[in-house]
Protein backbone atom coordinates (compact mmCIF):
# COMPACT_ATOMS: atom_id res chain seq x y z
CA UNK A 1 0.00 0.00 0.00
CA UNK A 2 1.92 3.08 -1.36
CA UNK A 3 -0.39 5.21 0.75
CA UNK A 4 1.15 4.20 3.73
CA UNK A 5 4.00 5.94 3.46
CA UNK A 6 1.89 9.23 3.94
CA UNK A 7 3.08 11.47 6.30
CA UNK A 8 1.92 15.23 7.34
CA UNK A 9 3.64 18.12 5.62
CA UNK A 10 1.86 21.17 6.90
CA UNK A 11 -1.57 22.83 7.68
CA UNK A 12 -2.79 25.78 5.47
CA UNK A 13 -4.94 28.32 6.42
CA UNK A 14 -4.83 29.99 2.66
CA UNK A 15 -3.30 28.59 -0.56
CA UNK A 16 -0.41 30.18 -0.76
CA UNK A 17 0.77 28.35 2.11
CA UNK A 18 0.25 25.27 -0.15
CA UNK A 19 3.56 23.18 -1.27
CA UNK A 20 4.93 24.69 -4.27
CA UNK A 21 2.61 23.26 -6.81
CA UNK A 22 4.25 20.66 -9.15
CA UNK A 23 4.20 16.99 -8.97
CA UNK A 24 0.18 15.13 -8.83
CA UNK A 25 -2.62 15.67 -5.71
CA UNK A 26 -5.38 14.35 -4.47
CA UNK A 27 -8.02 16.49 -2.62
CA UNK A 28 -10.55 14.86 -0.05
CA UNK A 29 -13.92 16.77 0.27
CA UNK A 30 -17.10 16.52 1.38
CA UNK A 31 -19.39 18.08 4.21
CA UNK A 32 -18.23 18.51 7.37
CA UNK A 33 -18.47 15.51 9.83
CA UNK A 34 -19.11 13.16 6.45
CA UNK A 35 -15.70 11.15 7.18
CA UNK A 36 -13.11 12.78 5.27
CA UNK A 37 -10.57 12.75 7.63
CA UNK A 38 -11.41 8.82 8.85
CA UNK A 39 -11.26 8.02 5.12
CA UNK A 40 -8.03 9.55 4.78
CA UNK A 41 -6.81 7.84 8.00
CA UNK A 42 -8.25 4.56 6.73
CA UNK A 43 -6.87 5.05 3.11
CA UNK A 44 -3.17 5.17 4.51
CA UNK A 45 -3.45 2.65 7.11
CA UNK A 46 -2.40 5.29 9.99
CA UNK A 47 -5.21 6.33 12.32
CA UNK A 48 -4.84 9.54 13.86
CA UNK A 49 -3.08 10.40 10.57
CA UNK A 50 -6.08 13.38 9.90
CA UNK A 51 -7.49 13.95 12.94
CA UNK A 52 -11.03 13.24 13.26
CA UNK A 53 -13.80 14.49 15.76
CA UNK A 54 -17.69 13.87 16.54
CA UNK A 55 -17.74 17.41 16.79
CA UNK A 56 -18.26 18.74 12.81
CA UNK A 57 -16.25 21.61 11.09
CA UNK A 58 -13.02 20.00 13.00
CA UNK A 59 -10.81 20.48 10.06
CA UNK A 60 -10.78 24.10 9.37
CA UNK A 61 -7.25 24.07 7.47
CA UNK A 62 -6.17 22.35 4.15
CA UNK A 63 -3.99 19.92 5.84
CA UNK A 64 -1.48 17.94 3.41
CA UNK A 65 -0.03 14.87 3.46
CA UNK A 66 2.84 13.45 1.10
CA UNK A 67 3.00 10.34 -0.19
CA UNK A 68 6.21 8.68 -1.07
CA UNK A 69 7.29 9.89 -4.90
CA UNK A 70 5.86 7.88 -7.90
CA UNK A 71 8.07 6.20 -10.47
CA UNK A 72 7.36 8.18 -13.62
CA UNK A 73 7.94 8.03 -17.32
CA UNK A 74 11.56 7.24 -17.58
CA UNK A 75 13.57 7.32 -14.25
CA UNK A 76 11.95 11.17 -13.11
CA UNK A 77 10.32 10.57 -9.87
CA UNK A 78 6.32 12.70 -9.26
CA UNK A 79 6.43 13.91 -6.33
CA UNK A 80 2.60 13.30 -4.77
CA UNK A 81 0.39 14.17 -2.26
CA UNK A 82 -3.34 13.98 -0.40
CA UNK A 83 -4.80 17.22 0.45
CA UNK A 84 -8.22 16.85 3.24
CA UNK A 85 -10.13 20.01 2.63
CA UNK A 86 -11.83 21.82 5.14
CA UNK A 87 -15.20 20.46 5.39
CA UNK A 88 -18.64 22.13 4.15
CA UNK A 89 -21.77 22.77 5.23
CA UNK A 90 -21.84 23.56 9.14
CA UNK A 91 -23.91 26.10 10.25
CA UNK A 92 -21.65 26.96 13.51
CA UNK A 93 -18.36 28.12 11.20
CA UNK A 94 -19.08 32.07 11.17
CA UNK A 95 -19.74 33.33 7.81
CA UNK A 96 -16.33 35.19 7.47
CA UNK A 97 -15.22 31.76 7.65
CA UNK A 98 -17.12 30.53 5.48
CA UNK A 99 -16.93 32.83 3.03
CA UNK A 100 -12.90 32.53 3.23
CA UNK A 101 -12.96 29.47 2.66
CA UNK A 102 -15.47 29.74 -0.27
CA UNK A 103 -12.71 31.58 -1.62
CA UNK A 104 -10.14 29.93 -1.25
CA UNK A 105 -11.16 26.15 -2.01
CA UNK A 106 -12.83 28.04 -5.25
CA UNK A 107 -9.08 29.19 -6.43
CA UNK A 108 -7.81 26.32 -4.93
CA UNK A 109 -9.89 23.91 -7.49
CA UNK A 110 -8.87 26.38 -10.89
CA UNK A 111 -5.62 27.11 -10.40
CA UNK A 112 -3.94 24.28 -8.85
CA UNK A 113 -2.31 22.84 -11.78
CA UNK A 114 -1.10 19.82 -9.78
CA UNK A 115 -4.75 18.60 -8.94
CA UNK A 116 -5.38 15.52 -10.45
CA UNK A 117 -8.60 14.68 -9.13
CA UNK A 118 -11.08 15.10 -6.51
CA UNK A 119 -12.19 12.08 -3.22
CA UNK A 120 -15.79 13.13 -2.52
CA UNK A 121 -17.04 11.45 0.34
CA UNK A 122 -20.56 11.49 1.27
CA UNK A 123 -22.46 9.72 3.97
CA UNK A 124 -24.17 6.92 2.26
CA UNK A 125 -27.10 7.68 4.41
CA UNK A 126 -27.90 11.00 2.97
CA UNK A 127 -28.83 12.43 -0.30
CA UNK A 128 -26.46 14.34 -2.48
CA UNK A 129 -26.25 18.05 -0.77
CA UNK A 130 -26.36 21.40 -2.89
CA UNK A 131 -22.35 21.91 -2.33
CA UNK A 132 -21.72 17.98 -3.47
CA UNK A 133 -23.58 18.79 -6.81
CA UNK A 134 -21.51 22.21 -6.86
CA UNK A 135 -18.28 20.12 -6.68
CA UNK A 136 -19.52 17.20 -9.12
CA UNK A 137 -20.87 20.16 -11.44
CA UNK A 138 -17.20 21.86 -11.12
CA UNK A 139 -15.57 18.80 -11.91
CA UNK A 140 -17.42 17.76 -15.26
CA UNK A 141 -17.21 21.20 -16.03
CA UNK A 142 -13.51 21.67 -16.15
CA UNK A 143 -12.95 17.54 -16.37
CA UNK A 144 -11.20 17.01 -13.32
CA UNK A 145 -12.00 13.46 -12.59
CA UNK A 146 -14.08 12.70 -9.26
CA UNK A 147 -14.24 9.74 -7.33
CA UNK A 148 -16.80 9.29 -4.76
CA UNK A 149 -17.01 7.36 -1.45
CA UNK A 150 -20.30 6.73 -0.54
CA UNK A 151 -18.88 6.26 3.28
CA UNK A 152 -20.33 4.96 6.54
CA UNK A 153 -21.29 1.72 4.74
CA UNK A 154 -20.98 0.13 8.39
CA UNK A 155 -24.41 2.13 9.28
CA UNK A 156 -26.87 0.64 6.57
CA UNK A 157 -27.74 -3.44 5.14
CA UNK A 158 -25.69 -4.39 2.18
CA UNK A 159 -28.67 -4.32 0.29
CA UNK A 160 -29.09 -0.68 1.42
CA UNK A 161 -25.72 0.04 0.25
CA UNK A 162 -26.05 -1.29 -3.42
CA UNK A 163 -29.18 0.30 -3.55
CA UNK A 164 -27.64 3.63 -2.53
CA UNK A 165 -25.12 3.09 -5.30
CA UNK A 166 -27.32 1.80 -7.76
CA UNK A 167 -28.88 5.09 -7.33
CA UNK A 168 -25.69 7.34 -6.97
CA UNK A 169 -24.82 6.36 -10.57
CA UNK A 170 -28.22 6.45 -12.50
CA UNK A 171 -28.03 9.94 -11.36
CA UNK A 172 -24.61 10.39 -12.66
CA UNK A 173 -26.02 8.79 -15.86
CA UNK A 174 -28.87 11.50 -16.08
CA UNK A 175 -27.23 14.50 -15.27
CA UNK A 176 -24.08 14.02 -17.23
CA UNK A 177 -21.36 13.32 -14.29
CA UNK A 178 -18.89 11.50 -15.20
CA UNK A 179 -17.48 10.64 -12.04
CA UNK A 180 -17.19 7.05 -10.57
CA UNK A 181 -18.99 5.87 -6.89
CA UNK A 182 -18.02 2.90 -4.80
CA UNK A 183 -19.44 1.86 -1.28
CA UNK A 184 -17.06 2.64 1.52
CA UNK A 185 -16.74 2.39 5.32
CA UNK A 186 -13.43 3.87 7.35
CA UNK A 187 -14.92 1.52 10.62
CA UNK A 188 -15.23 -1.57 8.73
CA UNK A 189 -12.65 -0.80 5.81
CA UNK A 190 -15.03 -1.47 3.10
CA UNK A 191 -13.64 -0.94 -0.41
CA UNK A 192 -10.30 0.58 1.12
CA UNK A 193 -8.70 -1.05 -1.62
CA UNK A 194 -10.80 -0.18 -4.69
CA UNK A 195 -10.32 3.64 -2.85
CA UNK A 196 -6.59 2.99 -2.78
CA UNK A 197 -6.33 1.87 -6.67
CA UNK A 198 -8.50 4.73 -7.86
CA UNK A 199 -6.59 7.36 -6.05
CA UNK A 200 -3.31 5.78 -7.18
CA UNK A 201 -4.50 5.99 -10.27
CA UNK A 202 -5.29 9.41 -10.07
CA UNK A 203 -2.03 10.29 -9.20
CA UNK A 204 -0.81 8.77 -11.92
CA UNK A 205 -2.52 10.63 -14.70
P1 LIG B 1 -14.75 17.66 9.41
O1 LIG B 1 -13.25 17.62 9.46
O2 LIG B 1 -15.39 18.21 10.61
O3 LIG B 1 -15.26 18.28 8.16
O4 LIG B 1 -15.29 16.12 9.40
P2 LIG B 1 -14.76 14.89 8.56
O5 LIG B 1 -15.48 14.82 7.27
O6 LIG B 1 -13.27 14.87 8.49
O7 LIG B 1 -15.29 13.67 9.45
P3 LIG B 1 -14.50 12.73 10.46
O8 LIG B 1 -13.61 11.81 9.70
O9 LIG B 1 -13.89 13.54 11.53
O10 LIG B 1 -15.69 11.83 11.03
C1 LIG B 1 -16.84 12.40 11.62
C2 LIG B 1 -17.52 11.37 12.53
O11 LIG B 1 -18.00 10.27 11.73
C3 LIG B 1 -16.60 10.75 13.57
O12 LIG B 1 -17.34 10.57 14.74
C4 LIG B 1 -16.19 9.44 12.94
O13 LIG B 1 -15.84 8.48 13.89
C5 LIG B 1 -17.45 9.05 12.19
N1 LIG B 1 -17.15 8.19 11.02
C6 LIG B 1 -16.33 8.49 9.98
N2 LIG B 1 -16.29 7.49 9.07
C7 LIG B 1 -17.11 6.52 9.55
C8 LIG B 1 -17.49 5.21 9.06
O14 LIG B 1 -17.07 4.73 7.99
N3 LIG B 1 -18.38 4.52 9.83
C9 LIG B 1 -18.88 5.01 11.01
N4 LIG B 1 -19.76 4.26 11.66
N5 LIG B 1 -18.53 6.22 11.49
C10 LIG B 1 -17.66 6.96 10.78
MG1 LIG C 1 -11.87 16.29 9.00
Amino acid sequence: NPLNGARFVLAAHEITQLPYDQGAEVAFAGRSNAGKSSALNALTGHNGLARTSKTPGRTQLMVVFDLPPLKGEGATPIDTRLVDLPGYGYAKVPEAMRQHWRGEIDAYLKMRRSLRGIVLIVDIRHELKDFDRTMLEFCAATELPCHVLMTKADKVSRGQASAALEALRKDFRKNGVPGTAQIFSSTAKTGVEEARARILELLAT
